[in-house]
Parts: C-alpha cells; structure tokens; sequence
C-alpha cells in the first residue's frame, strides 16, 4: 500500500480583481411562542457573504457575535447599542403582526410570521475601495412577499393588495425613504466594508490543517483501522469526509470522530477512523476542506489509482 496526495484543481478562478461582497441582516418574528427547542419567537441574525455574523432572540435578548473577530474589533458599545436597537425591533415586529392579523381578518389560531431583509451588496474596486451594486429592503408575511423598497427609484413596492395601504403611507414618508436609500447605499456598504478587513485580519491568522492517512493493527487479524488526522488548523470549522469508492462514510458504516479537539498551540485537530478488511481493495480518501486552505486537501489510501483519476478529475501528486 502506499500513500498519495492529491491536488485537487477547482474550476474556480483565484486571481480575480474584482469580488461581490454581502452584509445581510435577518428578522424573524412569529405571532406568538411556537414552544419548539431552539425556535424563538423573535430572532435577528447578521449575514457577511452568507456567514452569521452576530445574533439576538427574544430568548437571550442580547446581540452577540457569531465571529472571533467581531468580539475582537467592535466596543461593548457595539454591543451595548445593538442590544437596544433589537430589543425594539422585537417590540415593533409584535405591534405590525398585530396590525397584520387584523388585516387580514386573521384569528389567533394560526401561527404566522413576518420576516425583514435587509442589506447591501458592494464589489471591490481595484483600489481597494468597495463600490455599492444592490441595496435590499423587504418584508414577506407568512412566507409570500410582502413590501419591498425600490432603491433605484426610492418608492416602496406592494407585492400583494393588503401591502398597498402600508405602501401608500411608508412613501409619503419622505425621512424614511432617504434614510432607507442612505443607510443601503452608504451606511451598509461602510460597515461591510469595516467588517472585510476586520475579517480578513482575522483570516490572515488563520492557519490550514495537515492531513495525514494512517492505518492500525486492530485485535482483530484481519482487519485494520484506518485514520485520518487533520491537524493545526485555526479556526476550528472544517470538513472532512472518508471516502470508500467515492462515496461518503458515515456512522452506519463505523466510522467514528474524535470531534474537533483542541491542541496545545491554540490550533485544533480532529481524527476519524474506520474500521476496514486488510483485504478490502477498495480505495480510501480523506477530503479535507478548511478556509485557510484555498483547495481541498485530499489524501489517498488504495491501490486503484485510475478510480481516482476518474472520481475527481484532478491532478495527482506521488509523494513517497
Ligand atoms: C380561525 O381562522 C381559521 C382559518 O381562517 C378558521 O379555520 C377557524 O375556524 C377560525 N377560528 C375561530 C375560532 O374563529
Ligand atoms: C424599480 O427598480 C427597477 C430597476 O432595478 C426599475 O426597472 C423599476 O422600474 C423600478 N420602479 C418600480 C416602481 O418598480
């Protein structure tokens, strides 16, 4: 048996110049306590290319981070201030259900739920400068679209007859649809823009996992346990997935999981093992997948080299 590594070569263009980037928050609000685990009556999270950010529910009824370095960068006033902002939105999102149900000539006997979008999407400018492309703004009932502002042309847009009344009386607000045009064009495209290089600090810092394959005598002659040990990696999200032939293993195949675990240089390591047949001449491989880390790492345990070839129509690498 021996051991390979394989580069694994995405279609995805590393070198571009110019990026899309988003900072989204998320509000959800239901009529009353659904009394299901982990489902709150309120809840608002922030989204910065579709990872959470910071998070507040009507349980905890704080905004806390949801990255290191938002903890690291941003004041307890930060905080302090976002706690309050959430705390009335939670209060406004009761009032405006209450308005809702009523119009709607809704009872108490459902559940509904009203949902707010917002947010901004920017691209970076080869001067390093972020560059506003989108701003959005909308509201959805019951899960069916609802209001939504028009950046473009600053007017509110009813998605449905009931929103029309809300539509007609939000556009003779002149304050709010210029702050809502402002705080998408500039005040969302700013905190974006301070959060990308609060993160990419943080990204900087961040260190890619070694990957080894192992296998062990186990008591049992005719069998071996096969490991693979991913190690010194920061932070501490990854994925890794064995493979048999190709296709995942799982629980109902033994495979067992350390977890992540943390190791003494503040890094972590995680180690998943199977157990398998000496005379099984299937191929194995380890895929490893961690931010710091631009390609998948994957390592090889077989002999049937060309399957793998196939499976991955990548480029391999012999290392002895
Ligand atoms: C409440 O509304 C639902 C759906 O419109 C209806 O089926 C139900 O009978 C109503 N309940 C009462 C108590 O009015
Ligand atoms: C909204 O914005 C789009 C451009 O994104 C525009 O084509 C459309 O006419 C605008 N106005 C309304 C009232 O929907």
């Amino acid at each position: 048996m021996y051991l390979i590594t394989v580069l694994v070569l995405l279609g995805t263009g590393l070198t571009v110049n110019s990026e899309i980037h988003s900072l989204k928050y998320i509000y959800t609000a239901f009529s009353e306590p659904v009394g299901l685990p982990g489902i709150h009556e309120f809840t608002a999270m922030g989204q910065m290319d579709g990872r959470m950010i910071d998070y507040y529910d009507s349980d905890i009824q704080r905004k806390v981070h949801k990255q290191e370095w938002m903890k690291e960068r941003l004041p307890a006033d930060y905080w302090e201030k976002g706690t309050q902002s959430r705390q009335s939105k939670q209060q406004w999102f009761k009032v405006n259900i209450d308005i809702l149900k009523k119009r709607m000539k809704q009872n108490d006997t459902d559940l509904h739920v009203l949902q707010w979008i917002h947010g901004c999407e920017g691209e970076t400018r080869p001067d390093g400068t972020l560059k506003f492309v989108r701003g959005v703004d909308m509201y959805n009932y019951d899960g069916r679209d609802f209001l939504s502002f028009n950046d473009t042309d600053s007017v509110w847009v009813a998605a449905t007859d009931v929103a029309v009344p809300t539509k007609r009386k939000w556009d003779d607000v002149q304050v709010l649809k210029e702050y809502t045009k402002g705080y998408l064009e500039n005040e969302c495209i700013d905190w974006l823009d301070k959060f990308m290089t609060y993160g990419e600090k943080h990204l900087k810092a961040a260190s890619p996992p070694h990957v080894h394959m192992l296998a062990k005598k186990t008591r049992i002659e005719t069998n071996l346990m096969l490991s693979c040990l991913a190690t010194g990696f920061y932070p501490k999200d990854i994925i890794l997935n064995i493979r048999r032939n190709g296709r995942i293993l799982t629980k109902e195949d033994g495979l067992i999981s350390s977890g992540v675990r943390p190791n003494e240089d503040d890094t972590f390591q995680r180690r998943d093992s199977v157990e398998i047949l000496k005379s099984d001449i299937a191929s194995f491989t380890c895929q490893v997948i961690h931010r710091a880390s631009d390609e998948p790492i994957v390592k090889v345990w077989g002999k049937n080299l060309s399957y793998f070839s196939l499976q991955f129509g990548a480029k391999m690498q012999t290392v002895r």
